[in-house]
């Protein structure tokens, strides 16, 4: 490593879609920071995401997975990381419901871990930090008002955003108990290039191309904040370096969408990219049996890290879907790449179960 390197950041779950353009971001900004990259790799994670950065000086890719104790305290004893962004995780709510105990062991379980081998590193390192990516879930849900700030009580409704919330307050818990320097961030729902196709947006722009049913849970009279990933990236890098520590921020998008608004826009959007009839995507809309516990609504005030650290989201909607259609129409091979294997095989046994 070269002797102009400042700082050594770690970055878990960089394989991933939010940690891949947060990884991407940090390499290409700080030449004089070293990135290390530690990814398991699981069926979310794809090195793929991150070809034009391989090979790059001031970025390491190390394979392991976040709930494995001795490699964590080996691999912390080894480098002395001036910074953990922590964003590895289970992130997908309906896996959450039929597998809650995954989402136990990485999201919380893993995390602890994290936050025992980082212990070792204030001992010696006073400019140390733990940042802890989380949700907005952790909330729980709004009715058709209000808004999510840091100060509403923690109130999560799925395994996944438990899982969250645990590990948020084990984070916290650390700074009260051990004096760990920590920030906490919790975002709304974010869209955009390398989202794997089982979350809402590209999910759907999948079926559309293939012509398959858009499963619109319940009515979907459901409401979502949505973000564009790389305005995430900067507000990730802004907390990072100037969020006051021990402080959680809220990062939203000011976009409510009720899903089947979205979906409409989706459709019409994805109609003219293809040279389609308009109307024909729509006509792929089925409405499935509703995800258990759905939240009604989810919408962020971001107005704290709009104040102290000048953040705003930079891309439009409109912008935001537009790229992220082209993306997803130039990439079909990223697509079938990433959906061969065990996902096929999951995601047939979650068609079925939503009354297909
Ligand atoms: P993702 O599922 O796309 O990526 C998760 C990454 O973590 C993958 O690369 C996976 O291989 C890795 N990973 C999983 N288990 C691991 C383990 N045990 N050890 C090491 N690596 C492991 O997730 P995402 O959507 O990019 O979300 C990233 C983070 O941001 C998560 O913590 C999530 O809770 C949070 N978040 C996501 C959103 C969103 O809309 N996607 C919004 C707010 C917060
Ligand atoms: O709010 C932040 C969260 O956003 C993140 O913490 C999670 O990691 C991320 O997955 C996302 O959670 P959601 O559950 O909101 O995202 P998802 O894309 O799964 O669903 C968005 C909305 O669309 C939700 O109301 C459920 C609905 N939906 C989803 C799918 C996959 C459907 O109607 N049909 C579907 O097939």
């Amino acid at each position: 490593m070269g002797k102009h390197i400042q700082k050594k950041m770690l970055i878990t779950g960089g394989a991933g879609f939010i940690g891949s353009h947060t990884v991407r971001r940090f390499v290409r900004s700080y030449p004089q920071y070293h990135i290390y990259n530690l990814d398991a790799l699981t069926y979310a994670g794809n090195l793929e995401n991150l070809k034009d950065i391989e090979g790059v000086s001031n970025y390491s890719f190390v394979k392991g997975d976040i709930t494995d104790t001795r490699f964590i305290s080996k691999l912390f004893a080894t480098i002395n990381f001036d910074g953990v962004i922590h964003l590895a995780a289970e992130s997908h709510v309906d896996r959450s419901i039929t597998d809650p105990l995954s989402f136990v062991k990485t999201n919380i379980f893993g995390t602890v871990n994290l936050l025992n081998a980082s212990l070792d590193l204030i001992k010696h390192n006073k400019d140390f930090v733990f940042y802890h990516i989380s949700t907005d879930e952790v909330y729980g849900t709004l009715g058709e008002t209000g808004l999510f700030a840091e100060t509403t009580p923690y109130c999560p409704n799925s395994p996944y955003s438990a899982s969250k919330a645990g590990a948020d307050h084990f984070v916290r818990a650390y700074g009260e108990t051990y004096g760990l320097p920590y920030v906490i961030s919790n975002c709304s729902n974010n869209y955009g290039p390398n989202q794997f196709p089982e979350k809402l947006i590209p999910l759907f722009i999948n079926n559309i191309v293939n012509n398959k049913p858009l499963p619109v849970y319940g009515d979907g009279n459901y409401t979502r904040d949505w973000l564009y990933v790389k305005d995430h990236a900067v507000a990730i890098d802004l907390v990072f370096h100037e969020g006051r520590k021990g402080e959680t921020y809220n990062i939203g998008g000011f976009n409510e969408w009720k899903n089947i608004e979205l979906v409409k826009l989706l459709c019409g959007l994805m109609d003219k990219k293809l040279g389609r009839n308009k109307g024909t995507a729509e006509k792929l809309i089925t409405f499935t049996k509703n995800r258990p516990g759905h939240d009604l609504r989810y919408a962020i005030d971001a107005s704290k890290i709009n104040r102290e650290l000048g953040w705003k989201p930079s891309v439009t909607f409109e912008q935001g879907l537009e790229k992220t259609i082209d993306w997803y129409l130039e990439n079909q091979e990223w697509l079938s790449n990433v959906t061969t294997g065990g996902y096929r095989e999951y995601y047939s046994k979650q068609y079925h179960q939503l009354g297909k």
